[in-house]
Formats: structure tokens, sequence, C-alpha cells
């Protein structure tokens, strides 16, 4: 090899390996800053018991890399503001914030390692956010989405309490990955689950719905 051709190597070498995502360092950082003491990042979650799943505070993970979009994980994870009105698996109590909080490095490292955490429950491409009137239908009206689930019209905020925030959910959430929690809801379930709408919903109007949640904009 010439001088020039080594160099050009090891330029190479040093591009990959800065612009490559580092899952193990952000696995090792979940580790050290005691994420897993809240959060399962093995799935699926059917293969829990009850008591396995109410031994973590928090949400499972197994499937961030197909539920969040990226840039919102990163930037949550440096300033962690709640999702979920009540605290996680609870009905009455209110979330009181106060999430770990990571930085710099560790924050790109983690949302690489988590984003590394893909489902193939999860189909891409199927999703185009709208906000069409006929999502906005089953979401207000003809289903009882709003009745659990806070979101933002109109520059309005209504909604209940009782599920995670959908204000925003658009910039959150995967619209791909909402049409597959809404489908086929065991392989995600959660104790406090929400209503099972497969069976009550047409696959159609679960793509509108899906469709306009992922058109949620705010905060
Ligand atoms: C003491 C328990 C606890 C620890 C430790 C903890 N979390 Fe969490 N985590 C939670 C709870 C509770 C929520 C739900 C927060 C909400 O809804 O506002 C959550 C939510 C999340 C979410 C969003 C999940 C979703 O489905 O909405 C991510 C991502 C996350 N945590 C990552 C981390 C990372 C990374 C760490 C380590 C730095 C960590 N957590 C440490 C309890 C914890
Ligand atoms: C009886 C209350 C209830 C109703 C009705 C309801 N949900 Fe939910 N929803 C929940 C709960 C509870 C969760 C998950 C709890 C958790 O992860 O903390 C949830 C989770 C979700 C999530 C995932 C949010 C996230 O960040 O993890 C989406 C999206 C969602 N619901 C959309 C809908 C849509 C669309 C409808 C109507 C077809 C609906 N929900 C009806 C209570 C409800």
């Amino acid at each position: 090899m010439r001088y020039w051709q080594v160099g050009l190597s090891l330029a190479m070498a040093l591009w990959c390996t800065s612009a490559l995502p580092d899952v193990a360092s952000g696995k090792a950082a979940f580790e050290g800053q005691g994420c897993t003491g809240c959060h399962y990042t093995e799935g699926p979650a059917r293969e829990k018991t009850i008591e396995d799943q109410l031994a973590k505070a928090g949400p499972e993970l197994w499937y961030a890399g197909s539920k969040f979009n990226r840039p919102w994980l990163e930037a949550w994870l440096t300033d962690p503001k709640p999702i979920r009105l009540l605290k996680y698996n609870s009905l009455d109590e209110k979330n009181a914030g106060g999430h770990p909080t990571l930085v710099g490095a560790d924050a790109t490292a983690v949302t690489d390692f988590l984003m590394s955490l893909t489902t193939d429950a999860v189909t891409a491409g199927v999703i185009k956010p709208k906000s069409h009137p006929k999502g906005k239908l089953i979401f207000k009206k003809k289903m009882p989405c709003s009745g659990c689930h806070q979101y933002e019209d109109r520059k309005k905020v209504s909604g209940g309490l009782s599920g995670p925030s959908l204000v925003g959910a658009g910039a959150r959430l995967n619209p791909d990955w909402i049409y597959a929690y809404l489908s086929n809801p065991t392989v995600f379930k959660p104790v406090r689950m929400m209503p099972v709408f497969a069976g009550l919903m047409s696959p159609k109007d679960m793509e509108f719905v899906s469709a306009y949640v992922a058109s949620f904009k705010g905060e």
C-alpha cells in the first residue's frame, strides 16, 4: 500500500466508527445507568407473568426501535417530560415526573442501543400520517379513544387522563407501530392495557385512526 492509501483507509475507518451506531456502548451505558432496574429490553410481553411485568416500574423497551422516532427519543432522554399523566400502571396516582436524565454521548449511545431493539410485529411503510376527517371521527366519536387520551385539536388540548398523552404523538411514535399496537395488542401488552380494538374496528378504520394519531403535533 502507498502512504496515501494507508491514510485513506485510516480516514475511512475513523469515519466508519464515528458514523456507525454505537449499540454495544449504548447497552453498557443502559446497564451502567441503572435503566434495567425499571425496564425490560427483552420480549415479547406475553411470555412474562403479571408478576414479572409488575417487577419493573417502567414500560417495556424491547420494541423501542419500532415504536419511537429517533430524534424524539434522543431529545427525550436528555430532557424527559411526563408522557403518562398518571403513574405507569396506576389508575389514580399522578405521575410525579423526575425520570432519570442522560447527557451527551450517553444519550446518543443509549438511543443507538434502544433503536436497535426492533420487532417484526411492526410492518414498515403501511401508515402515512394524515389528519383525515375519518380518522378524527373514529378518534373523537365512533371509538372512545379521546375518553382516555389527551390530544390537541386546533390548539386546544382535551381528552381523558388514563392513557398516555397523545399530544405530539406524531413526533414521538412510529405511525406503523401505532397500527401494530391497535391490531395486535397481545404482542405489546402491558399490565394496565388499553381495551382491545381488534375485532371491534375494521383494519381500514385502524389505518385511518393510526394515520390521524400519527399526525398529532404539539410539544
Ligand atoms: C425508577 C425507575 C426508572 C428508571 C431507573 C428508568 N426509567 Fe425509564 N421510565 C420509567 C417510567 C415510570 C416511565 C414512564 C414515564 C412517563 O410515562 O412519563 C419511563 C419511560 C421511559 C421511556 C419511554 C417509554 C414509553 O413507552 O413511553 C424510555 C425510552 C425510557 N424510560 C428510558 C430509560 C432509560 C434509557 C433509563 C436509564 C437512563 C431509564 N429509562 C431509567 C421508569 C424508569
Ligand atoms: C379505557 C381507556 C382507553 C381507551 C378507550 C383507549 N386507550 Fe389507548 N391506551 C390506554 C392505555 C392505558 C394505554 C397504555 C398504557 C401504558 O403504556 O402506560 C394506551 C396506549 C395507547 C397508545 C400508545 C401510546 C404510547 O405512547 O405508548 C396509543 C397510540 C393509543 N393508546 C391509541 C388509542 C386509540 C387510537 C384509541 C381508540 C381506538 C385508544 N387508544 C383507546 C387507554 C385507552
